[in-house]
This record gives C-alpha cells, structure tokens and sequence, in this order.
C-alpha cells in the first residue's frame, strides 16, 4: 500500500493498546520509513518513548520479550549511572523509532513498526549509592524467601534490569545486545530470561493470553487506563515497581489431573477464563455461591479466591506475565515469567505473596525458582533522561 495513512492506521493500534499507550505519530516513525516500504503497515506500530511512565507497562504485552538484570560494576557511582541512563534513553529513543543506536554494529536489524520498547529497573544496591539513599521509593523493598521458594541465584536479584520488548523476536536480541554492550562500562549481565505471550485470538482480536498451563491469565487484572489502573501502579512521580518471579511449572503432574481438577485449583474454567461462577470471562467471582452439596463453588484454596482483591483489604497488583522455556539438550522446563507492577511493592505485594506461599492450591505445581525486585523510574519527555530527576 502507497500513499498516506489514514487516522485509523495511524491510530489504529492505540484502540488495542487502551489509554495510556501513545503512539508515535507519523513524525518519527515516517522519517525512518524507506521509500519502497509499506508506511501503513509499520506507522502507529511504534509506541511512544515519551510520557510521564515508562510506556511498555500500559501497553499490550509484546509478542516476545527478554530481561536482562545487571550488577553494578565496583566504583560506579550516582555519576556514572547517570552517564548510563544518558546513553539508554538515546538507545531507546532510537530503537523505539526504528534507527539505530548510536555506534550500532548492526544497524540493518533497527526495523520500525515491532512496537519495541524498554523498561529500565534498579535493584535495591541502587539506592546504597553514596546520594542515592534518600531516594530510594516508598515501599520499595527486596522480596523475602518464601516457604515454597527454590531460589536459584542464577535467576535473581540484580541492580539493574532492562526489560526489552517487541512482537518480533531479533528486534528484542539487537536492542538486547545494544543496551547490554552500551553498559559494559558500568555493569554486566547477571542472569538473562526469555518470554513469550500472545495477546491475539485467531480472529485477530484481542486477547488476555494464556500461559502454559492453558490458563486464560490476566483477567483480573485492573484495565489500562482507568482510575483503578492508576492507582494500582503509579507512585505519585509517576514510577512503579517491579517483582520478577521465575516460576517453573510442572506440566506433567499438572496434565495428570482432570479438567475439573484443573479448574477447582484457581476457579476459573479453561475454556474461557469465566469465573466457576459464571459464563464470561470478566463475570465477577461469586466467593459466597455453594454447589448443591453446600461445598463453595470456588473453593477455599482456589488461587483466584485466595490472590482476589476483596479477599485482600483491597490489594490489587497489575501482573504481565510471560511465558517461558528452558531446553537443556532434550529436557524441557517449562513455566512462567511472573511479572508484577505495583505502586507499592511492600504493602500491595508482600502480603498477597505471603497469602498465596500459605495456601494456594496451585503450590503443588508450581515453584518459584528466580525472584528481583526493581524500582521503575517514571517516563521521560523529548528534553530530558531516565531517571533523570534522581540523578542529576
Ligand atoms: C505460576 C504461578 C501462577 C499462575 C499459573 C497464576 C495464574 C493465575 C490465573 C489463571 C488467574 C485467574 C485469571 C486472572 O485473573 O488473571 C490468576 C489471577 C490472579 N493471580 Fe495468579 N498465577 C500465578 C502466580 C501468582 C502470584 C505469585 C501472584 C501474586 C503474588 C498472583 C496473583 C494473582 C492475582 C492478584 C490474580 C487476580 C485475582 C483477581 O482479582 O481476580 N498470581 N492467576
């Protein structure tokens, strides 16, 4: 297709995005466009670098994605970190659009249209820092062991995270590699996680995504956009935080238990994430409804009882999962990239974690075998940086 887009192609992506994911208008994404491409079929795919957030959170969830967490490297300081986040945001910036980075040594694999984009964390080391110590955000806290854990530590904590996404799995290594080798001056790679999901039915429509258990995850989330979004994930500068969970997934014993079976533990019905209760897949949970032999509907022990918000003083979280395997030769670990943001990390998360650790049904077939916690910096506007408020 030639000539200009139209409003919907142009916009068209933000309908799906929901509210809070701009996107680049032509300006950017145009200006990078070859002649000889299809502009419609790449312009309004590119979101946004700018805004008072870190755009990916409220955006949907890219096709593919990798997380990278960092140490810090001895004698770096507020300065040099500053230096960094300098150099990211321009690397963002660039590779959000299409262009590459500054220095890219493979400048043919910055393509526009695969919505990329990067949300940079900082692990607790951060605000140790000599001048960083006030600053560290209220109820941003490490995540303590719990009971069900089997910590690797090749898969946790970290005092920075760059957390990479796109629908197109090489633009995800390439900025990958960009941001990682941008950074070596200041810090290494400390443990790498791969992921996928899918937000898009057959149909083309939208989608919650499934992760491998065949589960429809996500429902009960708060929607992008709305008051109750906002309040669940930004802090007042516009921040959030962030837990990482590694959760290995028992596939085998999972696919022992009946389709029932499978249901009861988090109660909801595979088929279409509907509550045990109900039809559709954003039917309220009925907690109260019994069966005909009195027994609870949704039982004591269901994962969606136990994690819902009315059964936690009000607690919400936002979770953006990606799913995950691990081939070693011929073996296959299979499992779930937990990710949750939250506005406060040690009153919205801890206790719903500690509830779950206690109780959850689910506990016999999952295990938590990687676990981070990162404070994510608010957004940055076309004059500024990363972060730039806590360390200039
Ligand atoms: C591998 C482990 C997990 C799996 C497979 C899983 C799966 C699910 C599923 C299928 C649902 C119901 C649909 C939905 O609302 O999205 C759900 C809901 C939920 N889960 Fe998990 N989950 C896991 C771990 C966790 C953890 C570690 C937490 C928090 C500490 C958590 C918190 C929640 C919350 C808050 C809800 C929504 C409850 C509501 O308000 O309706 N989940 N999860």
């Amino acid at each position: 297709m030639t000539g200009r887009p139209s409003r919907r192609q142009l916009f068209g992506y933000a309908g799906v995005a929901a509210a809070g994911a701009a996107v680049t208008g032509g300006a950017v994404a145009l200006g990078n466009n070859t002649a000889s491409q299809s502009v419609s079929a790449v312009v309004g795919r590119d979101i946004n670098p700018y805004g008072d957030h870190q755009p990916a959170i409220a955006a949907p969830a890219p096709k593919h994605a990798e997380l990278v967490a960092l140490t810090l490297l001895p004698g770096i300081d507020k300065a040099a970190l500053g230096r960094l986040m300098r150099l990211w945001t321009s690397d963002i910036v660039a590779l959000g659009a299409g262009r590459p980075a500054p220095g890219d040594t493979a400048p043919e694999l910055a393509v526009p249209g695969v919505a990329l984009t990067v949300t940079v964390g900082f692990g607790l080391k951060v605000f140790t820092l000599p001048g960083l110590a006030a600053s560290r955000p209220h109820g941003f806290s490490d995540v303590p062991v719990m009971s069900h854990d089997r910590l690797q530590p090749g898969w946790t904590g970290g005092d920075l995270l760059v957390l990479v996404g796109a629908d197109d799995a090489v633009s995800v290594v390439h900025a990958v590699r960009r941001l990682v080798a941008d950074a070596a001056p200041f810090a290494k790679p400390l443990w790498r996680q791969t992921g996928f999901w899918n937000v898009t039915g057959p149909d083309g429509q939208a989608v919650t995504g499934r992760n491998l258990f065949n589960q429809v995850d996500g429902t009960g989330n708060p929607a992008p956009g709305t008051p109750d979004f906002d309040s669940t994930v930004w802090a007042p500068d516009g921040g959030t935080t962030l837990v990482v969970r590694r959760i290995s997934l028992n596939l085998d014993t999972w696919d022992e238990l009946t389709r029932s079976e499978q249901e009861r533990a988090v109660g909801r019905k595979l088929s279409n994430g509907a509550p045990l209760t109900g039809t559709a897949e954003h039917d309220e949970l009925d907690l109260l409804a019994r069966d005909a032999d009195n027994q609870l509907v949704i039982a004591k022990n269901a994962h969606a009882r136990l994690s819902h918000h009315s059964e936690n003083d009000g607690r919400r979280i936002f979770r953006k999962g990606l799913n995950y395997v691990q081939d070693t030769g011929a073996t296959r670990e299979s499992g779930l990239i937990f990710l949750s943001y939250q506005a406060d990390l040690v009153s919205q998360f801890l206790p719903l974690l500690a509830r779950l650790d206690a109780a959850d049904a689910l506990n016999e077939w999952t295990t938590t075998i990687g676990s981070a916690a990162f404070a994510i910096p608010p957004g940055f506007h076309e004059d500024g940086w990363l972060a730039q408020k806590l360390l200039a």
